[in-house]
């Protein structure tokens, strides 16, 4: 999704996020957040009580290395660092060495992510933040040391890049996500770029004995589509990767029932099918068997060989893995998001697919809640939380956390507790 494209849904977008503060009963506080929600696959970053992020950029860093010539003054010459982001990058990997810093829900290259970071906060969308208040995701899947690692970074090595923080918090994003559907118990199953989770949340707090996941979501079906229109000879590869992604968004879609869907006649009509490629390298048919097995990967793994549970079944494991008395609540408020679950037919698979694997054990209904803006939800969700009065208590001051460099891991894991 593109920045227009982010504009235009602000447009559109009825408000809801008061309603659902005024339903939680609480209210607005004048103090303002930066909210960032870290994705695999985009970094999400706007103000709390806003109802969607002002930025929204693929998760990507190019780095170019500029030799400085030394000059007829007394100038030694050297060398400096060209970075670009996101789009940019991806579209220039030609020139830049290419970075992905989070890799399946996890950060792994923090100094990549640091100027990231850098990045949106000085963005024009941003005025340029010098000093805020940030409230930032954290994988449900990560380690509690990977919290501690990012206050570090937050509050210490921003500094040298001329931005002071001077309170953080970092929160589950499925617990966000939760928040984002007004509820505080309910199961999140949430499909991104890298990863899908099933986080099971009582009151607000993760069950971390519960929680599943596999690395399995919209990357991987973007990769399967690639493979599928390479091996019909159509001469796409990695570097087009942004155009796959796009021919996934635009075209494909989940079968309910999948062996007859790709042996039936395609549901489209031949224009529909059509792509057109950048740079004049033509069109290209898309049909009805590829755009159906693309998808097919996150319901039924074993296609691409994937010995892993499918989306369904990640979510019923976790819903069986909670107190008994907690899987009717379960059951009745799931929230399925992340931008992988916009696919069409996503959610009447997922549903079909849970009834048949609940129907011996299930005592109630099972409700599914897409109501919420799915690219967004984690974000969105931050928004809220951070405009409640309470939020600033649960946050931790950069002067506490700099005048007691002893008690930094424990004064992170004391608040941070989500
Ligand atoms: N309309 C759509 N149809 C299908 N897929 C979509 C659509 N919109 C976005 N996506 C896919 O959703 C994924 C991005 O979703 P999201 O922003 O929730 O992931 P993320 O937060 O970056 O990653 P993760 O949560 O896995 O760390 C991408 O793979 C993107 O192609
Ligand atoms: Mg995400």
């Amino acid at each position: 999704m593109n920045q227009d494209d982010l504009e235009e849904e602000h447009k559109n977008l009825p408000p809801t996020i008061e309603d659902k503060l005024n339903s939680m009963q609480t209210f607005v506080d004048q103090k303002e957040f930066v909210v960032i929600d870290n994705g695999t696959g985009f970094i999400k970053c706007g103000f709390s009580g806003e109802d969607l992020p002002r930025v929204s950029i693929p998760t990507v860093m190019g780095v170019k290395e500029i030799i400085i010539e030394p000059s007829q003054t007394n100038d030694q010459g050297g060398k400096k660092y060209s970075r670009i982001y996101g789009e940019r990058a991806q579209d220039n990997s030609h020139e830049y060495d290419i970075t992905y810093p989070i890799k399946r829900g996890v950060i792994e290259d923090f100094d990549t992510m640091k100027y990231c970071w850098h990045h949106l906060l000085s963005h024009k969308n941003m005025h340029n933040q010098k000093k805020c208040n940030l409230l930032i995701t954290d994988s449900p899947l990560n380690h509690k040391d990977n919290k501690i690692k990012m206050a570090e970074y937050l509050f210490d090595k921003l500094k040298d890049h001329n931005i002071a923080i001077d309170s953080l918090n970092i929160m589950n994003s499925s617990v966000l996500s939760l928040f984002a559907s007004g509820r505080t118990s309910g199961i999140v199953v949430e499909s991104g770029q890298g990863i899908t989770t099933a986080v099971p949340i009582f009151e607000g707090y993760a069950l971390p004995h519960a929680i599943k996941s596999i690395n399995l979501a919209g990357e991987d079906v973007t990769f399967n589509l690639l493979d599928s229109l390479m091996a019909q000879g159509i001469e796409v590869d990695n570097s087009n990767i942004n155009h796959i992604r796009k021919i996934k968004e635009q075209m494909c879609s989940v079968a309910l029932d999948y062996d007859r869907a790709i042996n039936s006649s395609d549901p489209l009509r031949e224009e529909s099918c059509l792509y057109e490629l950048p740079d004049d390298k033509g069109i290209i048919k898309v049909d009805h068997k590829i755009r159906f097995n693309a998808t097919e990967l996150l319901f039924n793994p074993e296609i691409i060989g994937c010995d892993i549970p499918s989306i369904p079944q990640i979510a019923y494991d976790s819903i069986y893995k909670c107190d008994q008395d907690l899987q009717i609540t379960l059951f009745n408020n799931i929230i399925l998001t992340g931008g992988t679950s916009l696919l069409p037919g996503f959610k009447d698979r997922f549903e079909q697919d849970l009834y048949e694997l609940a129907a011996h054990t299930a005592r109630t209904d099972i409700k599914i809640d897409i109501d919420l803006p799915r690219r967004h939800s984690a974000w969105v969700g931050g928004s809220m939380i951070a405009s409640l009065s309470t939020f600033d208590d649960m946050t931790i001051k950069a002067t506490d956390y700099e005048e007691n460099p002893e008690l930094h891991d424990d004064a992170v894991l004391k608040k941070l507790v989500f």
